[in-house]
């Protein structure tokens, strides 16, 4: 794993113990955001090991085990003797309990979603913040008895003891998650924890991940090689931009052209990165052997699972004309790693992604994966983007997904539905950029559907195809809404698509949002 402790002030890092919440990523981002540097580490660290780190402080995150369950997470009591200052959130608040002898039982009442909390004594956790707060809560156990040495400073209806301290060893616990958007002053109650209680400086910056993370990449790769998947977008372009700065012509971008791409893409990004930014970029023309392995396919698992496997069968072919390589390199982003891995808790495999197919694991499992970008969302790589010097163009560019547009082809993927997709998304592009939405918008795009419906066109009957519309606003893709685009722009896009997209008699609006739709169809 690539980690980007190196070079940080340890007086200003937060240590984030993972008991493997689905939440655990929001916390270290939220830290972030308060320009504070913040780490995840599992639950299993040691003693030692935390001493090396030598953190400001330390967050115990929540997880969705029951702290009675057999092979329930258990941290060591020493870790409170090491006097930092520690903040354990939901199953991080038992484990603080635990370890200072109060009692923990599985409530009859499990609070999930939002609740109410009362603050019952005044404590620098809520600093300034007002008596009745809404928060969000995920919980089954409750704390039946807090430990002697501690006070309650918050109750709610169905946790009587929803947050603790121990003013003295600055130890405070919370049942409800502060880093989650619903916590109505989760943030405030961060700010208070890191500055307040535990007096750190918000220094840190993108410039010191930079630093870090080009830190990081010198010593994993040392004199080795590294082999890069280049699409064009945000992701592996920053990826790509980032390992250059680290170790220059050491690294080689393969960019595939899948046959799957919007209109004039692959020539664009050659231009760009090979005329402008001087990377070594072997270009793969695979249209033909894509289409051919698509023949005939609907299912959108089979799509995404064949494209996944022939991008790594032409990816392999290509990188052995050059050579070997030490190394693989992915713009993978945090979002994507989470809804693709099934985890212990409820979340399960939602969608394949192809940075995680079978043999891309193999190679993490054998610590040959570069993935710099693994614990980011989606804008802080823009601003990542941004720090390294990089065009607005390209780094507020909407995501494309891996499987490009085969995932926006319902049904069997051909060069007629791709030609027509593609004239459709272009037109509906061009109009959102003209109107000036394209950087309001997460995504916007179109979606080629295989039913037919009548038509009339000057006199006559038409029978043709359907495009949908997905446009969409979102933060980091985990949510999205259907977004709301002024009557006239909405007007010019239908009416130039059934115009001028030939095959095309119909234009209909996407108005779900994610959950419990997704982003893309398929
Ligand atoms: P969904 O459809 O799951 O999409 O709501 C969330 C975000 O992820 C993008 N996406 C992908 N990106 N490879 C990618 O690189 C994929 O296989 C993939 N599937 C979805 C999607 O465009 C949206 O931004």
């Amino acid at each position: 794993m690539i980690e980007h402790g190196i070079g940080i002030s340890s007086q200003n890092k937060v240590l984030i113990l993972d008991f493997g919440s689905q939440y655990t990523q929001l916390i270290a981002r939220k830290i972030r955001e308060l320009h504070v540097y913040a780490e995840i580490v599992p639950y299993t660290i040691t003693i030692a090991e935390i001493t090396k780190e030598n953190p400001g402080a330390i967050i115990l995150s929540g997880g969705p085990s029951s702290l009675y369950e057999d092979n329930a997470p258990h941290i060591s009591d020493d870790l409170f003797s090491l006097g930092l200052p520690v903040l354990g959130i939901c199953y991080g608040l038992y484990a603080v309990v635990n370890a200072f002898h109060g009692i923990i039982n599985p409530s009859p009442f499990k609070e999930y979603g939002r609740a109410t909390i009362k603050l019952v004594e005044e404590s620098p956790l809520f600093k300034d913040l007002p008596r009745t707060q809404t928060v969000w809560m995920s919980h089954g156990d409750t704390v039946e008895r807090i430990p002697e040495t501690f006070k309650t400073i918050a109750r709610s209806e169905n946790a009587p003891y929803a947050a603790i301290e121990n003013r003295e060893k600055k130890i405070y616990g919370v049942q409800f998650h502060p880093e989650v958007y619903h916590t109505q002053y989760g943030k405030e109650i961060l700010c208070n924890f890191l500055f307040t209680i535990c007096n750190f400086q918000p220094t840190w910056t993108m410039q010191s991940f930079i630093d870090a993370a080009i830190n990081d990449i010198r010593n994993v790769v040392k004199d080795g090689t590294v082999l890069l998947g280049l699409s064009g977008g945000v992701d592996s372009s920053v990826t790509a931009v980032l390992l250059q700065r680290a170790i220059g012509n050491h690294l080689y971008c393969v960019f595939v052209n899948n046959g799957l791409l919007r209109k004039d893409e692959h020539r664009k990004v050659i231009e760009r990165f090979k005329k402008h930014l001087k990377l070594n970029l072997i270009y793969a023309d695979a249209e033909e052997h894509f289409l051919h392995k698509l023949k005939g396919v609907i299912d959108p698992e089979e799509k995404r699972k064949i494209i996944g496997k022939e991008f790594i069968t032409i990816f392999k072919q290509e990188a052995a004309k050059i050579g070997t390589f030490d190394f693989l390199a992915q713009g993978t982003l945090y979002p994507d790693v989470i809804e693709s891995v099934s985890t212990k808790g409820p979340s399960d495999t939602i969608k394949s992604h192809h940075n995680r197919v079978p043999e891309v694991l193999e190679l993490i499992n054998e610590g040959k994966v570069i993935e710099p970008l693994k614990e980011l969302f989606k804008d802080e790589v823009r601003e990542l983007g941004r720090q390294l010097g990089m065009p607005e163009e390209l780094i507020n560019r909407h995501p494309f997904p891996g499987p490009g547009l085969a995932i926006r082809i319902i049904g069997e993927v051909t060069r007629e539905r791709l030609a027509i997709v593609r004239e459709a998304d272009d037109i509906l592009i061009e109009e959102i950029k003209n109107a000036h939405f394209y950087n309001k918008l997460w995504q916007a795009f179109a979606v080629f559907l295989p039913v037919k419906s009548v038509g009339v066109m000057g006199d006559k009957r038409t029978y043709d195809n359907v495009i949908a519309l997905r446009v969409v606003t979102s933060l980091d893709a985990m949510t999205a809404d259907w977004a709301y685009l002024p009557e006239d722009l909405m007007r010019r896009i239908s009416t130039r698509i059934i115009n001028e997209v030939k095959g095309v008699n119909r234009v209909v609006y996407d108005i779900s949002s994610k959950p419990p739709s997704t982003i893309e169809w398929e």
